[in-house]
């Protein structure tokens, strides 16, 4: 599967919900995560982040493995989100900042 990394805390763009055929997307307060046991691997959310927030499973940059298991955890209790939404309005300020991890609200 597919997951979404650090990058995407504070920034959810949401543009990646829009393209997923099978609805695997899970939104938070400022975060979105995707359902391992639903991604069918068709790679069309991964170009449609302007954060670059989404990688292959087999492929997240290294420190990020982390995120594997939380898009796991989260996808479980996060209601599923389909349409695109607005962004914050600060999500430009926070596109690259590292060491967002413990911005992430449940
Ligand atoms: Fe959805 Fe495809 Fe992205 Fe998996 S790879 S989350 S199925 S759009
Ligand atoms: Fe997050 Fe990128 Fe989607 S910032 S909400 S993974 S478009």
């Amino acid at each position: 599967p597919f997951v979404v990394i650090e990058n995407c805390i504070k920034c959810k763009y949401t543009d990646c919900v829009e393209v997923c055929p099978v609805d695997c997307f899970h939104e938070g307060p400022n975060f979105l995560v995707i359902d391992p046991e639903e991604c069918i691997d068709c790679t069309l959310c991964e170009p449609e982040c302007p954060a670059k927030a989404i990688y292959p499973e087999d492929d997240v940059p290294a420190g990020q493995e982390g995120f594997i298991a939380l898009n796991a955890e989260l996808a479980k209790v996060w209601p599923v989100l389909t349409e695109r939404k607005d962004a914050p309005p600060d999500a430009k300020e926070w596109d690259g900042k590292p060491g967002k991890l413990p911005l992430l609200e449940r």
